[in-house]
């Protein structure tokens, strides 16, 4: 019987993830373009399997790491291609011995890139000009003509500072922006000062920020850390970002702050029931919305699908994996 390991990829990733994996073991994966399992399918595929490489839309829960661990069933590591890992229950791998692993640090700047783009584009109301000029409805300059908000020399407040956080104050700091953090835990003077970061309270950051973008990760404490209270607190020409996770904001909050003028617009990557999307955002001029494509340059998944095999292969040969998520 062979010993290689089996391991399922299931999505089709950058080529480059799948030579180190066909080195050590014997490859299934799902290639079929933009197709992601449901669930049931999902728990389908994954029993029998050493090594899971799964995307953030891959729920594993307890149920399908039960399944993949049960006898002999061998699941020894899941390689999560994503930094946030809400999609995984790692409390129940960890109980059953099973190792997970994510994708910090390689899409940092991208993701911040993203995040700062959106700033810009719902502060200059560049889509919403955009749709104006393609309709053909464009008749000359004018002085009122899209006026939006000014992004030097106005307030960024950051809700969460860790990697992604602390680039966008960076990009932040390009226009003289002023930049407050509300963090979980206050970073070293040391950093605040190589970054130019101001710490305040959660909400003296929603009543001062012209801008918030949200850069915390998602978990049960999280969990609509953005609601009515905080969107009520925000500046009426406030602009709130959020390129982290949906459910970090409380979209029906959202839309009716939005619609009653508690804040002045949003830029979204990222939703609270993904891929559906509260129907009444797709409609609101002052919302700039995008289909979660925080890390999407060819170069950043790259490097995000080859940490993720390298994870893998480390596993494969012994070593710690070097971004393992288990206590
Ligand atoms: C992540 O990695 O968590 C992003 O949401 C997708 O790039």
């Amino acid at each position: 019987m062979s010993t290689r390991p089996r391991i399922l990829v299931t999505q089709k990733v950058p080529a480059p993830a799948y030579a180190p994996l066909e080195e050590i073991g014997t490859v299934d994966a799902h290639m079929e373009e933009g197709s992601i399992w449901p669930y049931e399918e999902l728990l389908g595929h994954g029993p029998g399997h050493d090594y899971i490489f799964c995307l953030l839309t891959d729920t594993i829960d307890e149920r399908f790491l039960q399944a993949c661990a049960a006898s002999n069933q061998r699941l020894k590591l899941i390689a999560n291609m994503a930094v946030g890992y809400n999609n995984i229950d790692v409390a129940a791998a960890t109980r059953l011995g099973i190792a997970v692993t994510n994708t910090p640090g390689v899409l940092s700047d991208t993701t911040a890139d993203l995040a700062f783009g959106l700033l810009l584009a719902t502060a200059r109301r560049i889509p919403e000009a955009e749709r104006y000029l393609r309709a053909g409805k464009y008749e000359g300059w004018g002085p009122l003509l899209f006026c939006g908000a000014e992004v030097h020399h106005a307030t960024l407040g950051l809700i969460g500072a860790g990697r992604i956080g602390q680039i966008m104050a960076r990009r932040a700091s390009g226009f003289d922006m002023r930049v407050l953090y509300y963090n979980r835990s206050r970073l070293a003077p040391e950093l605040e000062a190589a970054y130019n970061l101001t710490y305040a309270e959660l909400d003296e950051v929603l009543k001062q920020a012209d801008f918030l973008s949200i850069h915390a990760p998602y978990t049960p404490q999280t969990h609509h850390l953005i609601g009515e209270r905080e969107l009520t607190l925000m500046k009426p020409t406030a602009i709130l970002l959020n390129t982290a996770r949906g459910p970090l904001v409380d979209e029906k909050a959202l839309v009716k702050a939005l619609q009653n003028g508690s804040i002045a617009g949003a830029g979204l990557d990222v939703f609270e029931r993904e891929p559906a999307v509260e129907p009444e955002l797709l409609t609101m001029e002052q919302v700039v919305i995008v289909p979660h494509i925080g890390s999407a340059s060819l170069q950043t998944r790259t490097l995000m699908a080859t940490m993720a095999s390298s994870n893998i292969v480390a596993h494969y040969r012994g070593q710690r994996p070097p971004n393992i998520l288990n206590p």
